[in-house]
């Protein structure tokens, strides 16, 4: 692993941010650093993510910002030019992992079923993501896709939660998880950053004896 995943393997909770106003970017910042989690996803499925990055990462350079739902070469240099330092996708983009590797960005692609993870491997990937973990089977699919391929890790998302996490962080294989719930859409749209920083203390509780 790398240093930005060594990182996020040490932080262990990736919030999946999507904000719609790249004005509350420093608040969201704040209230995830309050809460003891000095990371974030910053999701392209906004048009303010660009700018939250940007904000995110010169307003906390002691927070790790990256950019989720990456799915075009352009928005990868959009996002790393904001300051992002690793990019995340849904999928296994070959063209967008590509891109990525020769330019020594950190990319972490999504992958739901062993051939995605022989893809990774192509790329000689060593961490990847798994989504959307719940649906597709959780942690009992995670262990039992893990097995053939020793050196691989991963980091799930969707469907996860304060209630969950723990079980998914136990299986020494899972570097951290994503997820939304801490930073739900609706709680940035309504200025709730003290709630968001509840929720991330809350799940940095749940997780503190894993
Ligand atoms: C992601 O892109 O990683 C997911 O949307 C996060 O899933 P969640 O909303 O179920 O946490």
């Amino acid at each position: 692993m790398n240093e930005i995943l060594q990182k996020i393997s040490e932080i262990r909770i990736v919030p999946v941010v999507a904000i719609d106003r790249a004005e509350d970017a420093a608040k969201l910042g704040q209230a995830l650093l309050n809460g003891g989690i000095p990371c974030a996803e910053v999701t392209f499925r906004t048009d303010a993510a660009e700018e939250a990055i940007r904000i995110m990462s010169s307003e906390f350079p002691e927070m790790l910002i990256g950019a989720g739902t990456v799915l075009k070469t352009e928005q990868v240099d959009r996002a790393v030019a904001a300051g992002a330092k690793f990019i995340v996708s849904p999928g296994l983009n070959p063209r967008v992992v590509g891109y990525c590797v020769d330019k020594g960005i950190t990319m972490v692609p999504g992958c739901a079923n062993p051939s995605d993870i022989e893809a990774a491997l192509e790329f000689d990937l060593d961490v990847v993501k798994i989504f959307p973990a719940e649906a597709i089977g959780g942690l009992s699919l995670i262990k039992a896709m893990s097995a053939p391929y020793t050196g691989m890790k991963f980091m799930p998302t969707g469907g996860i939660n304060a209630g969950n996490i723990g079980k998914y962080l136990e299986f020494k294989k899972i570097i951290a998880c994503g997820g939304s719930w801490m930073v739900d859409k609706k709680l940035i749209a309504e200025g709730k950053f003290d709630e968001i920083e509840r929720l991330c203390k809350e799940a940095v509780e749940a997780i503190k004896n894993v």
